[in-house]
């Protein structure tokens, strides 16, 4: 079964062709950094029309790349949920109008089960069960992932998203949009210990996190700083070092309280090396990631887990659909 893959729940166009046999097929992305950059930050409306220009040419490039027609297709996944009600409202009127017009079946894919499930497009693949942590610019979640669908949210943070922590630090620092990117480089010439942060939550039971106060814990630093280069990079380090503490904690806690022994992190921030060789020098812990280019948004992982759960693939053959602004985890049921 060929799925078709439209990935449009915020600032970037992502479409994929996964075989349930071959594997992945194509993929293709566009990003709208660029445009929403000048802004500071996404902008709803822009996004959706921008998605509304990409979709259909990115579809054509996936074909063509995959050389298949369009009649080839077994089946459409578009992301409905959570992400920006406007865009996603594009990738679901096409996803679902392509699906009737092919007379196929469509599915409704869920944003955050699509990062879960991208580190099993990979070899290896992870065996269930796992711990998930999904680190990305909307959510933080640690998730009990015992198959396809059983999903517990054990922690999630209460405040800013790890990714959004990050932009936010990088945004008062001066750097461009989105910055967790460009900290995290940043952070390389910094001075070990030369700042000390929080590691918020961590002194206390529970799995949830709070990133908001290690923003602001960055501000007042920077401001008590000469503001020179080198503050820059320390503070960056700090900032990233005890973020990357802070998820290697709970992480270390979720583990011991399932009783699992691999975790799987996916989401923009997944990409970050530091985050990475901290959970990697985990002793007794297999760590799984997508590969770098789908750590964040993309088109295979929606594709992939439209094709996993492709035995619900069977209802709606109309092109009813409905968005889901939010869309808990906890909510899905195996397929
Ligand atoms: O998953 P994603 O592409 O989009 C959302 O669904 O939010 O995640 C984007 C987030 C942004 O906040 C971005 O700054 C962050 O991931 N990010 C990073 C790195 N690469 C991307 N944060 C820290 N270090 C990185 N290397
Ligand atoms: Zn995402």
């Amino acid at each position: 079964m060929r799925v078709l893959g439209i990935e449009s729940s915020c600032d970037e166009t992502g479409v994929a062709l996964y075989d349930t046999e071959k594997g992945l097929l194509s993929h293709a992305l566009f990003s709208q950094i660029e445009m929403h950059a000048e802004y500071g930050g996404v902008v709803p409306e822009l996004a959706s029309r921008d998605h509304i220009r990409k979709t259909l040419p990115l579809i054509d490039e996936v074909l063509a790349q995959a050389k298949l027609s369009r009649d080839e297709i077994d089946a459409v996944a578009y992301t409905a949920g959570p992400g920006l009600a406007g865009a996603l409202l594009v990738g679901a009127a096409i996803g679902r109008s392509i699906a009737w017009a092919l007379d196929k079946p469509a599915l409704a894919v869920n944003h955050m089960e699509g990062h879960l499930l991208s580190p099993l497009l990979e070899e290896p693949a992870p065996a269930f069960p796992f711990i998930s942590l999904l680190v990305s610019g909307g959510h933080t979640l640690l998730v009990d992932v015992k198959a396809v669908g059983e999903y517990e949210v054990l922690g999630e943070s209460v405040d800013d998203a790890v990714g959004e922590a990050f932009d936010k630090t990088a945004k008062l620092l001066g750097m461009p949009y989105p910055g967790g990117p460009y900290l995290a480089a940043k952070a390389e010439q910094g001075t070990p210990d030369r700042y000390e942060f929080p590691r918020p939550m961590t002194n206390r039971p529970g799995l949830d996190f709070s990133f908001s106060g290690l923003k602001t814990f960055a501000m007042n630093t920077w401001l008590d700083s000469e503001q020179s280069e080198q503050d820059k990079a320390d503070i960056a380090l700090a900032f990233q070092t005890a973020v990357v503490d802070t998820l290697a904690i709970k992480c270390k806690r979720a583990l011991k309280h399932t009783g699992h022994s691999r975790l799987v992190v996916a989401g923009g921030v997944s990409a970050n090396k530091a985050l990475r060789e901290k959970l990697d020098a985990m002793p007794g812990v297999e760590v799984y990631y997508p590969r770098q280019q789908f750590c964040s948004d993309n088109g295979a992982m929606i594709a992939f887990a439209g094709a996993v759960r492709q035995q619900a693939l069977t209802m709606l053959e109309r092109p009813v659909f409905s968005v889901r602004p939010r869309w808990p985890l906890n909510e899905l049921t195996p397929p």
